[in-house]
């Protein structure tokens, strides 16, 4: 979406994948915000603090939506203000329909409201409380007999009616390829259904990205969901991957963890300057696959500066020497190559680049072009 935003992949935090319904609270969004500048990683670059599903408690008789008050006492100008003093901005979800997702699932204590009738009401109610980001969910949506595209149109008229610059997230799993209409409605689109915190979630989303690649640019965004790193079933080496394949295919990166608990190893993974690097590139190219087979796929992504990033991914099950060549990924000329996990440069002789990597764990280079 041309509105100035998102010219690369958002970064932040969304309260979702750490605590869905159950525990979301003004308290919880405070404490992420307060940890993304405690642990370095507002200076990382991430950015968005982002209030998922579960945050509505109802619609007062002029119109006006409010917060639960028993999880948001505060209410949200308030959090907005908060999450901004701390130098990061602040965003919030809706849907276009009458009820939000939560109410798909019937052991979840709240009923959030969805903007269906009051587009412009809540653009201007969100507007007016600062926020800066919104995530506009399509499930139940399908209820109203509402049309999809035209309705996450008009939120995006409603916002731009605001004159506050807020990026717009929309999401309906991908159902109706919404990167092909997608560019002109919103800065991000979801592309699949949920993530999970286990290998078999990220890996069948890494797939699906496959064919995507033509699709994104700086302002309008593949988003194969928010990062599970930190959480569930994940192994270092999956989280390692799962970040490295974010970065590569440039996607948001919104963390889903809960920042207060953080080990040192998964700070080092979602902090790492170089790969955040690849995904922040300002030529906004996703990486294609090169080459699929049992066991590894070989990754590129485009770079500004003649530059290239390229993954070795190990998809099976045991340690592997995986090795691309220069002819493969179709780079001509001198090239410096750095491991963008730990800064090293590496041998390349013959054009030949690789290592041995360990299950579901993925290698990771930058090719610098030298002597030209
Ligand atoms: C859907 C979305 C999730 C989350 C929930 C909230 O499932 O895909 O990311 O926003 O709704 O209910």
């Amino acid at each position: 979406l041309d509105n100035g935003l998102a010219r690369t992949p958002p970064m932040g935090w969304n309260s979702w994948n750490q605590v869905k319904c159950y525990d979301v609270s003004e308290q919880v969004v405070k404490d992420a915000a307060d940890a993304i500048v405690d642990s370095g990683l507002r200076e990382a670059g991430y950015e968005y603090v982002v209030v998922d599903d579960c945050w509505q408690g109802g619609r007062g008789a002029d119109g006006r939506l409010f917060s639960d008050p028993e999880r948001f006492p505060s209410g949200i100008a308030a959090l907005a203000d908060y999450v901004h003093a701390r130098g990061l901005k602040f965003g919030i979800y809706s849907v276009p329909g009458s009820l939000t997702c939560a109410n798909t699932w019937d052991n979840y204590p709240v009923r959030g409201i969805g903007s269906l009738g009051y587009e412009q009401v809540d653009a201007d109610a969100f507007a007016a409380w600062g926020v800066d980001y919104l995530k506009y969910d399509w499930c139940q949506a399908e209820r109203d007999g509402i049309e999809r595209q035209a309705a996450f149109a008009e939120m995006r008229d409603a916002l731009a009616a605001t004159g506050r610059p807020i990026v717009y997230s929309i999401s309906e799993y991908g159902e109706t390829q919404p990167w092909q209409w997608g560019p002109d409605i919103a800065n991000l689109w979801r592309t699949t259904s949920d993530i999970a915190p286990n290998w078999s979630a990220v890996s069948s989303i890494i797939e699906r990205q496959a064919e995507l690649a033509p699709h994104a640019g700086p302002g309008g965004w593949n988003d194969p969901d928010m990062l599970q790193i930190g959480n569930g079933s994940l192994t270092p080496a999956e989280n390692r991957s799962h970040f490295a394949m974010w970065a590569m295919l440039a996607s948001p990166l919104m963390l889903g963890t809960d920042l207060t608990a953080l080990d040192a190893e998964t700070r080092e993974i979602v902090a790492n300057r170089s790969v955040i690097a690849i995904d922040q590139d300002p030529l906004g190219r996703q990486a294609e696959r090169i080459r699929r087979e049992a066991g590894y796929d070989v990754w590129r992504k485009e770079l500004t500066g003649g530059r290239y990033a390229v993954a070795l991914l190990n998809t099976g099950g045991a340690s592997a020497d995986l090795r691309t060549t220069f002819t493969e990924l179709g780079v001509t000329g001198r090239y410096r190559v750095t491991d963008a996990w730990t800064g090293q440069v590496q041998g390349q002789a013959g054009g030949r680049i690789g290592t041995s990597v360990a299950s579901h764990d993925t290698a990771l280079y930058v090719l610098t072009p030298v002597g030209r």
